[in-house]
């Protein structure tokens, strides 16, 4: 499949990254640690890389190798950040795992939730994947409003899952399967039609 292709609504687009993207993605990267650091992944066995060039070339390669879609977020037409399509299994688990961030200037405006929205409609429907998995902090409050917006399942807690800003940390689990969304996830939220999650603090 070609890799120029966008997914669209309104304003909101998103399209594969390429290697010539790195200098814009470094700028609202570094130019944006306070806002980003807290949530960011980090390398448990040593300083964290900044070569975005060679992270780039990292992501082509996991789509070249169908594991992984490394989307830029873009709002009239400028990158306002990154939504990754990673961890892809086909076969009989066909499954994924969604993170992204924004720059601190767009938040707000529901740029995040209709990008989630678009990556997840083309993995059910295009490339045919079962369940998406949006893994999350449990202090991340903006985070977790974006996968309650479109109604993702709260599932459990992963303890120490993953090392971000220097740590293992727990992370919430929130996912769909494809079955629970039959006419998409964008035309769900559009139409106002997401269930109630159960509240994070809710027991079984
Ligand atoms: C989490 C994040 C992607 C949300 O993106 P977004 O496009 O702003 O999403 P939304 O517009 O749906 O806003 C989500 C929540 O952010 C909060 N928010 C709104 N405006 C905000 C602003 N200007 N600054 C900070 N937070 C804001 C609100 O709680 C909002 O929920 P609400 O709409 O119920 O009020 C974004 O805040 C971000 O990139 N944060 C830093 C990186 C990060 O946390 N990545 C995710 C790791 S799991």
């Amino acid at each position: 499949m070609s890799n120029s292709f966008a997914l669209t609504h309104g304003e909101i687009s998103l399209r594969i990254i390429k290697a010539r993207d790195a200098k814009t993605v470094e700028r609202l990267v570094l130019s944006n640690r306070a806002w980003l650091k807290p949530w960011e992944a980090t390398n448990p066995h040593g300083p964290t890389s900044f070569d975005f060039k060679s992270q780039i070339r990292g992501l082509l390669r996991q789509l070249e190798n169908d594991e992984g879609i490394p989307f830029l977020i873009l709002y009239k037409g400028e990158i306002v950040g990154q939504l990754n399509v990673a961890n892809i299994l086909h076969g009989s688990v066909s499954s994924c795992v969604i993170g992204y961030w924004i720059i601190p200037e767009v938040a707000g405006k529901g740029i995040t939730p209709t990008a989630v929205a678009l990556a997840m409609d083309y993995v059910f429907k295009v490339v045919g994947l079962h369940r998406v998995e949006i893994d999350i902090r449990p202090d991340n409050e903006a985070s977790v409003r974006v996968v309650e917006k479109l109604g993702l399942r709260h599932e459990g807690l992963k303890k120490n899952y993953i090392h971000i800003n220097n740590a293992w940390r727990d992370h919430l689990v929130f996912a769909l399967t494809a079955d629970e969304v039959p006419d998409g996830v964008l035309n769900r939220w559009l139409r106002r039609e997401v269930p109630k999650i159960k509240s994070r603090d809710q027991k079984d």
